[in-house]
């Protein structure tokens, strides 16, 4: 149904897009035992907190420069098989340090995937460092000062992701300073767990030209209209929302409700493998579910460029592709 419709993603965490063939391989290629994270080909997890647990288990069994290579061009060979032209990769440099790795190993490793996929299909790619807020705010503004650090020209973005009850946004905000004083875009997870008043607290303290899921506004009517008046955008991940039963099921979702009061909105996959979603599956589902005429689709594709960390040439490059 979407097959001829060009794709763009914002909102995908690398890790979380490691498919279970490849995590196995990895895992038995270093002897680690998963079992209890990854059965029958599925990843195991039952509540949000379970999923975070196994996410960063599963992150475990990526060791070297070269196994995040293969993870990233794997995945974004899988994104430009089904048309998509630009995808933005949520990492986590503090991860490379936590395993051993380091920081630029991480980094130098998902870049060569970056330039491998774009070799291979023409796919444009983007990071997002991200800190995770179950490390701390001392470890969200080490991921900060790395990104501004960094000088490296793939790196445009900073998020905050993580377990979403651990404290409030204004704990994290000097992270935030660091990454907009070095001119990265700003997103960040909420709306997901926690519900409209994360979304206000983002707004009110971060001030993020992005937020990641955000959907929870639904539950506050001026939120919503002040999302709209600032044309703030939502990265909006329906089958992670009711994979971790943010909503019950597609119908009581907001996504529809969401782009009709005037909210900007892009569709994404967050954790693909872990939720049983691809962003093929996303674009499906918004063309079938939630009934969006190719136009529509298209249109929320646009916003996704227009929202993207991205350089002025490339952007205008990409729109012209849709
Ligand atoms: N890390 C990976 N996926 C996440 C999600 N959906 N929410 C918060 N943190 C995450
Ligand atoms: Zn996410």
């Amino acid at each position: 149904m979407t097959a001829h419709l060009k794709k763009v993603e914002l909102h995908c965490h690398l890790e979380g897009a490691a498919s279970p063939a490849l995590t196995l391989a990895q895992a038995r290629k270093y002897n680690i035992d998963i079992g209890a994270y990854l059965r029958d080909g599925v990843y195991v997890w039952h509540d949000f907190a379970s999923f975070l647990q196994c996410y960063d288990k599963i992150s475990e069994v990526y060791k070297t420069e070269e196994d995040y290579a293969l993870l990233t061009e794997t995945y974004l060979d899988e994104l430009a098989g089904i048309g998509t032209i630009y995808s933005e990769l949520i990492v986590s440099p503090d991860h490379g340090k936590r395993i051993g790795l380091g920081a630029d190993a991480y980094i130098s490793g998902v870049c060569e995937g970056i330039r491998r996929a774009k070799a291979a299909s023409g796919i444009e790619a983007r990071l997002i460092v991200t800190g995770e807020r179950h490390f701390g705010p001392e470890s969200v503004i080490g991921a900060a000062e790395y990104a501004a650090k960094a000088q490296n020209p793939l790196i445009t973005g900073f998020n905050l992701a993580g377990e979403e009850r651990m404290g409030r946004v204004a704990d994290y905000s000097r992270a935030f300073d660091i990454a907009r004083d070095a001119g990265m875009g700003l997103t960040i997870h909420a709306g997901e767990v926690c519900g409209a008043f994360s979304v206000a607290d983002a707004l009110d303290v971060v001030r993020p030209a992005r937020i990641g899921h955000g959907v929870r506004a639904i539950e506050d009517a001026d939120l919503v209209r002040r999302l709209a008046d600032q044309g703030t955008v939502l990265e909006v991940c329906p089958g992670s929302n009711i994979a971790l039963n943010v909503f019950p099921d597609f119908p009581s979702h907001p996504l529809r409700r969401l782009k009709e009061a005037g909210v900007r909105v892009t569709i994404s996959s967050d954790d693909p493998p872990f939720f049983h979603t691809s962003l093929q599956r996303e674009y499906e589902l918004a063309a079938g579910i939630f009934a969006f005429s190719d136009a529509e689709i298209d249109e929320m594709t646009r916003t996704g460029i227009e929202a993207a960390f991205v350089d002025e040439t490339t952007r205008q490059a990409l729109l012209a592709r849709i």
